[in-house]
């Protein structure tokens, strides 16, 4: 009986859980759909217990998709940087605040008046942006004080996952990186930071190795799986870190983009090495002693989503991405002169600007919707390209991108990346993202691979390959450069619409 390999990663549209045999294959795939409550301008939510029902739904489908429900370990991955918090009882006290809500400005700000930005790269390494995990906390802190008062425990989403499944209360440095509270070149909380923010040091789990076993499953959690019980679950990593385990992106020369809800330039480093203007980030991989700077792009998966669905007839169903793809196909490189900025919930990279909003500029009577969908595509590359030329600007050095995510199972957008970063972009296979990544830790972490790259080589092959064309590398040229001068010159335009909304 050959062994197989459970991933589970926790996203924000969707739980995944793929079942990965010996050899790497992908033998049973499932997702459950999540959905993302908005409770005012800028916020989104969701129900931790609504990943374990979703966890729930999925494991039991793609086990019974790879006719098995056997595993030796499993691996977890998951969004980063949202907020769970659990009571003395480990109740969770209130819907999870995730990494695409941006109400903390104001702490965001406090936090600056509290350690300055010198503080910040020396304690953590990172700016403080809205997204991350310290300012929702000073945000419950003082917004929701009666609720704040009773957390014991932080959790990120997929160790939230790791508590219900295993009992055991533990991150691991990929996805602790992104909580601001941790000392990302040390590995391991940052003392400092926690004091200076007056939060409880004992609010914070320990940090285990991403490929280490933390816990095993319990009677309850294997029974609603579908699972035996006592099956070892490893750390696994953050989704970004994970897909880029699954996708090979592990050593200094690699590049990854990936196109999901959020999109992201990820390039491992092996020397911890803060970017100057803290406007990329700096992660630790799921890999020992390994970094990862990384550009986010908060909306482009979903950027394309919110286009399809205000596409939408009112009550009919919305045009299905493969019409709008062949409707972008069809208009050349640059949307005759149409630009779309993807800033729909406002953006990370380069700008960290809570109040930027999505724009399309240059409209004209002879547009059509093809138009607006290759705006929109385009404008994602754009938005990933300007993280690529910051890092370029750190000297990463890379021939070529592996393309992992949704979006990128998209051939026009795969070569559209190509044109505009001018250079290869390729795939591998099995393209499994963070789920297979997690799978791989799971791997890793029960002994049947002595290294995460030593797994990679083993399961990961090139799929295929696309070449810049010189062309269109000239085409979008000049429309990258129009894209890059339109937002410092709404700047203010988005302030003020901000200030007058409040
Ligand atoms: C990374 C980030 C997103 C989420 C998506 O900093 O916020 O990419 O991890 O789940």
């Amino acid at each position: 009986m050959p062994k197989h390999y459970l991933g589970i990663d926790v996203g924000t549209t969707a739980v995944k859980a793929l079942v990965v045999d010996e050899d790497g294959v992908v033998v049973g795939e499932a997702e459950s759909p999540l959905g993302v409550s908005v409770p005012g301008p800028g916020w989104a939510e969701q129900d931790p217990r609504d990943w374990w029902a979703g966890t729930v739904n999925a494991v039991p489908a793609a086990c019974a998709q790879a006719g098995m429900c056997e595993v030796e370990a499993i691996g977890l991955s998951g969004q980063m940087h949202s907020s769970v918090l659990l009571d003395k009882a480990d109740k969770v006290l209130r819907p999870s605040i995730l990494w695409n809500d941006v109400r903390t400005t104001a702490q965001c700000e406090s936090i600056v008046d509290t350690v300055g930005k010198a503080g910040l790269r020396r304690m953590v390494g990172n700016p403080a942006l809205e997204g991350f995990t310290a300012p929702k906390l000073l945000w419950m802190r003082d917004k929701e004080p009666g609720l704040f008062e009773q957390a014991r425990t932080l959790l990120l989403p997929k160790d939230f996952m790791r508590l219900v499944m295993t009992g055991e209360k533990a991150t691991e440095p990929s996805d602790a990186a992104g909580t601001l509270l941790f000392d990302v070149r040390r590995g391991r909380w940052s003392e400092e930071m926690v004091a200076a923010l007056r939060l409880d040091p004992s609010i914070l789990p320990p940090v285990r190795g991403s490929a280490g076993v933390t816990g095993t499953l319990t009677a309850g959690a294997a029974e609603a799986l579908g699972l035996r019980k006592g099956i070892p679950v490893v750390g696994g990593g953050a989704d970004n870190a994970a897909a880029a385990v699954g996708s090979g992106v592990v050593g200094q020369g690699a590049l990854q983009a990936s196109i999901g809800t959020s999109g992201t330039m990820l390039a491992p480093i092996e020397q911890p090495r803060v970017d100057p203007g803290m406007r990329l980030h700096l992660f630790n991989h799921a890999v020992a002693d390994r970094w990862y700077q990384m550009g986010v792009v908060l909306s482009a998966g979903a950027a394309l989503a919110w286009f399809r669905r205000a596409m939408s007839e009112p009550k009919g169903p919305p045009p299905s991405y493969d019409e709008l793809i062949a409707e972008a196909e069809s208009v050349p490189p640059g949307a005759d002169g149409l630009t779309f900025l993807p800033y729909l919930t406002g953006e990370r990279t380069p700008h960290a600007d809570s109040n930027a909003r999505g724009v399309f500029a240059g409209m004209h009577a002879g547009h059509q919707r093809g138009h607006l969908v290759r705006a929109v595509l385009e404008g994602v590359a754009f938005a990933l390209r300007d993280s690529l030329e910051l890092m370029r600007r750190l000297n990463v050095d890379a021939d070529e991108t592996v393309a992992v995510g949704g979006g990128a199972r998209n051939a026009v957008w795969r070569q559209m990346l190509a044109d505009v970063f001018g250079m290869p972009v390729v795939t591998v296979a099995p393209s499994g993202g963070a789920p297979y990544g997690a799978a791989v830790l799971a791997a890793v972490g029960s002994g049947e691979f002595a290294a995460v790259e030593e797994a990679c080589r083993a399961w990961l092959r090139p799929l295929d390959r696309m070449e810049p064309s010189p062309v269109a590398m000239s085409a979008y040229g000049e429309a990258y450069e129009r894209y890059r001068r339109l937002y410092p010159r709404l700047k203010r335009h988005f302030a003020e619409q901000t200030e007058g909304s409040e």
